[in-house]
């Protein structure tokens, strides 16, 4: 498990093993948009504030693994992430 830090909301949310980030933010009451929750609508991307992340999706660019994330899929590599939530 990982935490993630909600900048905006001033929050953290504990993501189990087996449950992906979105699922953690919505079992924690956040209301969250996502669709295909496979990693390859789009739907779900998020600003990356910082951390570590293990990008499992299939439609960040390069240039965009720096600072965003998509939260149905991917995970933190180590340590936690702060989000901009
Ligand atoms: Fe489609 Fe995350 S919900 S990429």
């Amino acid at each position: 498990a990982f935490d993630v830090i909600l900048q905006k909301s001033g929050k953290t949310v504990t993501v189990p093993e087996d449950r992906s980030i979105l699922e953690a933010l919505r079992d924690a009451g956040f209301a969250t948009v996502s669709s295909c929750e496979s990693g390859t609508c789009g739907t779900c991307k998020t600003r990356l504030i910082s951390g570590s992340v293990d990008h499992r999706d299939m439609v960040l660019m390069d240039e965009e693994k720096e600072d965003r994330i998509m939260i149905c899929v991917s995970r933190a590599k180590e340590g936690n992430l702060v989000l901009d939530l």
